[in-house]
């Protein structure tokens, strides 16, 4: 049986759940941050699952609409403080991933304390991808190890990700079918899994459905039977 050890999700439809309410899209994000919640704590619980990457903010949303970007900060801030508690509670370590340099000092200022007050946690890692691409990740990864006269392997290469497991179960949600600049290298191998459901619609039950078709699913790297 295959155990979804890392999952990753692309976190994807927040703005047309919102329009197709009448809403403006930020009542999307706001409501997909609950959904963030609720999928963090439902993969707490479950000891085989390690890791959960989440893409909530890419290298390329920077191009959205000011206010959005803006909103998507404040959100981004204002869960970080109230999750506190809950990280803790569930034992979940916080692990961001990507240039993080480019947020303000006070939203980086967030994120890093809540990376030091989960430090000592030892169940669920979640790992929020912000300001992140894989294009991004791995030429900063390169341009580290370009610093040493290493000859490049796989392994240099992977030690110098931000993000060091491979993926094992990749979804996105909201009909689209592509990865969009996520986790290129460390999803080599990970089965894709692609559901209409729009992020704000996705429940914990949806994610335990398709991690027993994931468990059932023969997986070979390349090799055979
Ligand atoms: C894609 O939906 C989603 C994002 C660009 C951001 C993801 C953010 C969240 C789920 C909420 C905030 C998260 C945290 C951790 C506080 P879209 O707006 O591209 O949807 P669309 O394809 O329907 O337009």
């Amino acid at each position: 049986m295959n155990i979804a050890k890392h999952i990753a999700i692309i976190m994807d439809g927040n703005g047309r759940w919102a329009e197709a309410r009448g809403e403006k899209r930020v009542k999307g994000h706001e409501v997909g941050a609950d959904v963030v919640r609720d999928i963090t704590t439902y993969c707490s619980n479950h000891p085989q699952i390690e890791r959960l990457t989440l893409y909530a903010f890419s290298t390329e949303n920077w191009k959205r609409p000011r206010l959005e970007v803006e909103f998507l900060m404040k959100l981004l801030d204002r869960y970080l403080k109230n999750e506190l508690p809950k990280y803790l509670e569930n034992n979940v370590r916080f692990e961001p991933i990507g240039d993080l340099s480019a947020f303000s000092a006070s939203l980086q200022k967030t994120i890093q304390h809540v990376v030091d007050k989960t430090a000592h946690c030892n169940g669920l890692v979640q790992s929020l991808a912000l300001n992140y691409g894989a294009q991004d990740e791995l030429v900063r990864a390169i341009n580290k190890i370009k610093r040493t006269s290493e000859t490049i392997t796989p392994e240099t290469l992977s030690n110098a990700l931000d993000c060091k497991q491979d993926v094992d179960l990749l979804i996105r949600t909201g009909g689209d079918k592509r990865l969009s600049n996520f986790l290129l290298w460390q999803a080599a191998y990970a089965e894709l899994c692609f559901v209409d459901t729009l992020w704000p619609d996705f429940t914990p039950n949806e994610l335990e459905g398709i991690i027993a078709n994931f468990s059932k699913i023969e997986r070979r790297f390349g090799g055979l039977k």
